[in-house]
């Protein structure tokens, strides 16, 4: 496929593509004929890899850390580029995106609760709110504060600690006893910024009821207020302290009618925080025996760990193409077009060092791609940054989909001196 916007189509304005789903923004945009561009600092976009520099029709360089300055320098580039349509990836800037939908007059999101999809603690809120299922959670601002809440036992054990801003599993524990809640508390809040753009955050903690029970995702697109909700994805995560992702299925495996609960509440969700031109990634636990999917986490944004790839080959729904035509106020394209499987997996350290050797074998049916190379620095598998490589595998059902790809990393070799 050649990547390169047509000149004529509309014009899209990304605050920052960098993100983890941005090459599948890229890839959307070249199916729909659209002029793609960027909005991002200098210095980031000199870092940018040729994939996405050359796919670019413009970039309206400002400083994404700085709100009025920002949004003053993408207006002004809105109207001479002509801009159609505004688009996030990032899920810290997707308020940003709202409020400059609002200001150019495009089809957005809500303006005032657009922090709720950012912000897990607002997030808590407007579910209560909305009286949609979520773990019950306190705000904490110091371990003092945590001791009162684990000690109360409002909220049980094992607890959950997590940032009130923060993505990939970075910063949140699962304890099971008080002896861990220091640590926990200080790993949560130890994001004051976020990198790359400095952008600052909110570094306060959340102390949450642990929800037992399998994991799902689910995305929804909301075009001019209305929910369309698309393919329900399983998840797979490492138990224990840390819960790192390790894989995503889809289809989700799920009956039917609890497939269609988890929609129906991910769509609620998506609305709750404010979305009314966009996407939501919903992620929901359901607990053993019941048919209740509780909420942990909605973000106004496409999903991340390749899902977007995972969905359209196991359903045919392309969920970039769907979100482009949400923000043109378009109706989106959600129904599906196959009944196939595919699996992500993720190939983890035992624990950090440098990375020596990685192999992953070649099977047919699966694809695999190496996240960091022999010489890099391995984190310790306390999140998602420690991922080493995964692989996808395609096949007619979930469950050879899943063997497929558990037989790829159950024969891959990672050394980590
Ligand atoms: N209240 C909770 N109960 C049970 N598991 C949770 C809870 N909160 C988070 N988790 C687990 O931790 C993972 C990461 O937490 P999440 O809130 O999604 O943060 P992030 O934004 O970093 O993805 C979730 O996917 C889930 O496995
Ligand atoms: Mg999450």
């Amino acid at each position: 496929m050649t990547i390169g916007a047509g000149p004529h189509g509309p014009g899209v304005l990304v605050i920052e593509p960098m993100g983890n789903a941005g090459r599948f923004l890229v890839e959307a945009a070249d199916r729909l004929g659209l002029r793609l561009y960027a909005a991002t600092h200098k210095d980031i976009h000199d870092g940018y890899p040729d994939w996405l520099r050359s796919a670019l029709a413009g970039v309206c360089a400002t400083d994404l850390a700085d709100a009025p300055r920002a949004l003053g320098d993408m207006e002004a580039f809105c109207r001479r580029h002509a801009i159609a349509g505004i688009a996030a990836c990032f899920e810290l800037f997707t308020p940003l995106a709202a409020l400059l939908a609002r200001r150019v007059g495009l089809p957005g999101n809500d303006p005032l609760l657009a922090r709720a999809a950012r912000n897990k603690i607002l997030m808590g809120e407007v579910f209560a709110a909305a009286g949609i299922p979520a773990p019950r959670g306190r705000v904490v601002n110091e371990v003092a504060e945590a001791r009162h809440v684990a000690r109360s036992g409002d909220l049980g054990w094992p607890l959950v600690v997590k940032p009130a801003e923060q993505g990939g599993s970075w910063g949140v524990t699962v304890v099971d006893g008080p002896d861990r809640l220091a640590a926990a508390v200080r790993a949560a809040r130890q994001y004051t910024h976020a990198r790359p753009h400095g952008l600052e955050l909110d570094a306060r903690a959340l102390v949450q009821e642990y929800i037992p029970g399998e994991e799902y995702s689910c995305e929804t697109v909301v075009a001019d207020g209305v929910a369309y909700p698309l393919p329900v994805v399983r998840k797979d995560t490492t138990d224990g302290r840390y819960r790192i992702e390790t894989g995503h299925t889809c289809p989700s495996g799920l009956p039917v009618a609890l497939a269609r609960a988890v929609q129906h509440i991910a769509a609620r969700a998506a609305l709750a925080v404010g979305v009314r031109n966009g996407i939501a990634h919903t992620e929901v636990k359901i607990p053993p025996g019941t048919r209740t999917p509780y909420v942990i986490e909605t973000g106004a944004r496409l999903p991340g760990d390749n899902l977007c790839e995972i969905v359209e080959a196991a359903t045919g729904v392309n969920e970039a193409v769907a979100y482009l035509q949400a923000v043109l106020g378009r109706v989106p394209e959600t129904v599906p077009s196959l009944t196939e499987a595919a699996t992500i997996r993720f190939l983890l350290p035992e624990h950090g060092g440098v990375l020596r050797q990685v192999f992953i074998p070649e099977e047919p049916g699966t694809h695999s791609e190496w996240h960091l190379r022999p010489g890099d620095t391995v984190p310790e598998p306390a999140d998602s940054a420690c991922r080493i490589g995964h692989v996808v595998a395609r096949a007619h059902t979930v469950r050879e989909a899943r063997e497929l790809a558990d037989r790829v990393i159950a024969r891959s070799r990672v050394e980590v001196g």
